[in-house]
């Protein structure tokens, strides 16, 4: 019997020979499944070549989740942990900033993006690394935008790592919410806030955005704590020192003629009472430290330029902290419902 044409039946109905070649916009349809899988395949190599990821959000702008964010990556990194960062901030990133890498542009190979080394060997990528020059601001529309994160994780080529801290923008946008939903088994997320009330209020709110991103809370870190205040004078000496609030601290020097004060400059234990009230675990303290700035500025991160300060001793408390919640099969985390 001779061959006869196989026919499909097509959606509207009409027959078309298997072998004819398809329209200029099912060629199109078929390229944009094929990369969509594509990208879900690597979103899903990324959720397994990384043990652990770690989102750092606040509600409100400017407690110092990009300083957090660095410094818990530092931090790992000191431990001797492979680290990433991934910056999702595309209006205003300074991630690469803080971690020496200002102005480096985006390394493709093989239509791979590669991240760029920042201090103690950590791993970065930024939004920042897409500015044509930093003083030109990125409008991209939300969806836009979203798909550019979208794409822009499922692209990124980390290699193993043991960590990747999330920095996002401020608030309970969009950004966390499309990071979640593309990148599998996120541990969970560290809340950022200052002391102040209005700050506090805003933590509750990433809270309760926990919720429905299904997400735990692995806790709550107090930025900008207390500042403190070292110096000397003759031992056994008594100090009165005007602090913020109106109040006066006493300080008595030591045998050496050493003395030390805390100022708490956005007053004090916040966090704490944050996540007291919502029944998640208070990480810690971070100390209201000038140096921060400074290294947000000449680009040599507080850890990386005394590592074994006060800071940084700091920090890996909260690192400990934050590791007591992951789930290395001992603990799952925390999860509000
Ligand atoms: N513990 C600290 N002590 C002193 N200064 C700090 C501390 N933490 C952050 N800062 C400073 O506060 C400013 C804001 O910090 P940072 O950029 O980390 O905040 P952010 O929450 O990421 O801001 P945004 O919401 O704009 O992303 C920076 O100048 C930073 O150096
Ligand atoms: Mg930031």
């Amino acid at each position: 019997m001779a061959d006869s044409p196989v026919t499909i039946n097509s959606p509207g109905g009409q027959s078309a020979p298997a072998n004819s070649e398809p329209s200029p916009q099912e060629q199109k349809q078929m390229e944009q499944a094929y990369a969509q899988m594509k990208r879900k395949m690597a979103m899903e190599e990324i959720g397994r070549k990384i043990k652990h990821k770690i989102m750092v959000l606040s509600g409100k702008g400017g407690v110092g989740k990009s300083t957090v964010s660095t410094g818990l990556a530092l931090s790992l990194a000191q431990q001797g942990h492979r680290v990433g960062i991934l910056d999702i901030d595309i209006t205003g990133p300074n991630v690469p900033k803080m971690m020496g890498l200002d102005g480096r542009r985006l390394h493709v190979e093989n239509k791979r993006i590669h991240p760029a080394e920042g201090h103690l060997g950590v791993k970065v990528i930024s939004m920042a690394f897409l500015l044509e020059d930093e003083d030109t601001p990125v409008v991209w529309r939300g969806p836009i935008k979203l798909g550019a994160i979208q794409q822009f994780i499922g692209d990124v080529e980390w290699g193993e790592l043991d960590y990747l801290i999330i920095d996002f923008p401020p608030g309970t946008s969009d950004e966390p919410l499309t990071v979640a939903q593309s990148l599998p088994n996120i541990d969970g997320m560290v809340i950022v806030t200052t002391p102040q009330q209005v700050a506090l209020l805003d933590s509750r709110k990433s809270i309760t955005f926990s919720e429905s991103l299904k997400i735990p809370v692995l806790g709550v870190v107090e930025n900008m704590s207390g500042f403190t205040v070292n110096g000397t004078a003759a031992p056994g000496t008594s100090l009165n020192i005007a602090a913020p609030g109106g109040k006066t601290l006493t300080a008595t020097a030591d045998d050496d003629g050493r003395f030390s004060v805390t100022l708490d400059i956005f007053k004090q234990g916040g966090g704490q009472a944050t996540a007291d009230e919502f029944g998640v675990p208070f990480l810690g303290a971070l100390p209201f430290d000038p140096g921060f700035v400074r290294g947000g500025d000449d680009g040599v991160h507080r850890i990386v330029s005394e590592p074994d300060g006060p800071s940084a001793h700091a920090f890996a408390n909260v690192v400990e902290a934050i590791q007591a919640q992951l789930s290395d099969g001992t603990d799952s985390g925390l999860e509000i419902v």
